[in-house]
């Protein structure tokens, strides 16, 4: 049975098929003009995209190798502009600077004493990143995978090298600490065999 289709409000061209199923009709109305503008605007763009491509040999590519050679090179400058060697050793006022800093930050995790805690023990004989000050100064600057936070945008150069001024002078340990290869936790038995 063939129904009428409802009443429409939207002004319609005339359609020779007048495509219809279940009383519902397909429309078939003008496109409208911003629609086909933004379509060869896109035609318009791909071709001056394409000039320019090619003719400056521009590309987002080369663009992105540039500003990473562009940092590396400011980064090599940062680096290359620090002392060798830490400047604040047994120098008192960083020592107390680098206390503080180092009980605000990184006691959180290497304990007020820096026998470890979720970091691993900075007063053991044991250093995965090396105990060098250009080594201690990178693990600090720049962080490390296993979980240390790079703290040179926070803190500056200038901190960094007082924290570690600070790290000198906690009471060291002979015993291998948290995170050493052959730790004893306190309580834990004996290793049955040097290993
Ligand atoms: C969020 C926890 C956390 C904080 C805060 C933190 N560290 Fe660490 N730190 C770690 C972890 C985890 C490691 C081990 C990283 C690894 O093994 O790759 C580590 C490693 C280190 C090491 C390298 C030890 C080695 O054996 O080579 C040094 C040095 C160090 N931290 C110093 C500091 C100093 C100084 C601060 C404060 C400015 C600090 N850390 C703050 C978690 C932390």
């Amino acid at each position: 049975m063939k129904t009428e289709p409802p009443p429409r409000e939207v002004a319609e061209l005339p359609r020779a098929d007048r495509a219809e199923q279940d009383g519902i009709v397909e429309e078939d109305n003008r496109i409208p003009t911003w629609f086909n503008a933004a379509f060869l605007g896109t035609i318009v763009f791909a071709f001056v995209y394409l000039l320019y491509y090619t003719a400056t040999g521009w590309s987002a590519r080369g663009q992105y190798e540039a500003e990473v050679a562009a940092a590396n090179k400011a980064a090599q400058a940062t680096q290359a502009s620090q002392p060798a060697a830490n400047p604040y050793h047994h120098n008192a006022a960083a020592i107390a600077d680098g206390k503080v800093v180092f009980e605000q930050i990184c006691a959180a995790c290497h304990k007020p004493d820096g026998s470890g805690l979720v970091g691993p023990s900075l007063i053991d004989p044991y250093w995965k990143y090396g105990n060098s000050d250009q080594d201690l100064f990178k693990t600090v600057m720049y962080g490390r995978p296993g979980g240390m936070p790079a703290w040179g945008s926070q803190l500056g150069p200038d901190k960094v090298w007082r924290v570690l001024a600070y790290l000198e002078t906690l009471p060291k340990s002979k015993l291998p600490g948290l995170g050493a290869p052959g730790y004893q936790a306190p309580g834990a038995a004996a290793p049955s065999s040097g290993g």
